[in-house]
């Protein structure tokens, strides 16, 4: 039993200085598994003499109840211990000051819509809205323009790789005057609305980017006339730049869905841009193909479009002579918007 009494010292000493769980279960495994030195003892048992085996038996068996008492108390205390560290490398201090979630502002071009949609609603247009991915017919054709003009051409144009119903390529809208046709064709006179949104073209420098903004303008009624179209434009630039002073032309022009044409054009005021004029719309007197591609009749309906770039509008209005810095997402250039 000599041998007893050194087994329990060595099993205690053991589950005592280890520190690692797996260690302790292979330490128990050395000891009270299947070949461990103590159950080894109780399968030596029956080799005894029977008046030694009872009492042989009983002290294997005291000591077989310690050790796995001792081993539970060290497990406890092993997943006691790595509860302690797990919540120690967890800790929050929560007296540290909140990284605070930093208050966004709206972007300059939005600001823009927003006075645009509001000063418009006031004068009674509705503000409608309209897909960016558009057929070829409410892009080009049902505006009259020809087959061959130049602005259906790849370089001007993105396509989309999808066809619509006419087996023609889809396409990211060049400007929002498909809405003209759209909003028309469900309307019924008198007609008197705004489209803004976004628009695309093969274009990039300081004063055109590939995804701009452009507001649509439609009047149409049975006596609408281009003098209206420059009471109406003028009155909105009164209010959106808040002055009676502007230094505003209206230059003849040309497009294929209005007759007479005209680009209106905005002094650009200081520094390297003195004396410049700056384009911020076409415009024109509805042509009458286009009246009729809206069923209306263009003997009885007659009226006036606009389309302006808002980032033109935004340039002007806060003394901007780059529109990419409004998407070159940089905070110092955008937080001066409040
Ligand atoms: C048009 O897009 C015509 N649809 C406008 C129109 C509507 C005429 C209704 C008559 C009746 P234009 O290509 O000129 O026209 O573009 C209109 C305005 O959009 C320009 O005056 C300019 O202010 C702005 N614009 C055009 N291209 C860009 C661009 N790449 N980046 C920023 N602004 C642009
Ligand atoms: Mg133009």
């Amino acid at each position: 039993m000599d041998n007893l009494e050194r087994i329990v010292g060595d099993a205690l000493s053991q589950f005592s200085s280890i520190d690692d769980a797996a260690e302790l279960e292979q330490a128990k495994a050395r000891f009270l598994g299947k070949t461990g030195a103590l159950t080894e003892l109780l399968k030596a048992l029956g080799k005894l003499p029977a008046e030694e085996r009872r009492e042989a038996g009983s002290s294997i068996n005291a000591a077989k109840v310690k050790l796995e008492s001792a081993l539970a108390q060290r497990r406890d205390a092993l997943a006691q211990k790595q509860l302690d560290a797990r919540l120690a490398e967890e800790a929050l201090d929560v007296t540290l000051p909140g990284r605070g979630a930093g208050r966004g502002r709206v972007h300059p071009i939005t600001r823009t819509q927003d006075r645009i949609e509001a000063i418009f609603r006031s004068i009674g247009f509705e503000v409608a809205d309209g897909p960016e991915i558009e057929t070829d017919w409410n892009n080009f054709t049902a505006l009259n323009n020809p087959e061959n003009h130049p602005a259906r051409s790849m370089q001007d144009t993105f396509y989309v790789e999808n066809l619509d119903a006419d087996g023609r390529p889809l396409l990211l809208r060049t400007h929002t005057s498909p809405m003209q046709v759209r909003y028309a064709r469900m309307h019924t006179p008198p007609i008197k609305v705004i489209a803004p949104g976004r628009t695309y073209r093969v274009d990039s420098d300081a004063t055109h980017s590939p995804m701009f903004h452009q507001v649509e303008g439609l009047w149409i009624d049975e006596d609408i006339s281009f003098a209206d179209l420059k009471g109406v434009y003028t009155a909105f630039l009164r209010r959106f730049f808040e002055t009676e002073e502007l230094e505003v032309r209206f230059r003849p022009s040309f497009f294929p869905f209005t007759e007479p044409s005209a680009e209106i054009d905005m002094a650009f005021g200081a520094g390297p841009n003195k004396g410049k004029w700056l384009e911020i719309s076409g415009a024109g007197q509805v042509h009458p193909s286009v009246i009729r591609n809206f069923g209306l009749d263009p003997e009885k309906y007659i009226g006036f479009a606009f389309g302006s770039g808002m980032e033109r509008l935004a340039m002007l209005r806060y003394g901007i002579n780059d529109l990419r810095l409004f998407y070159d997402g940089d905070l110092r250039f955008l937080q001066q918007f409040a």
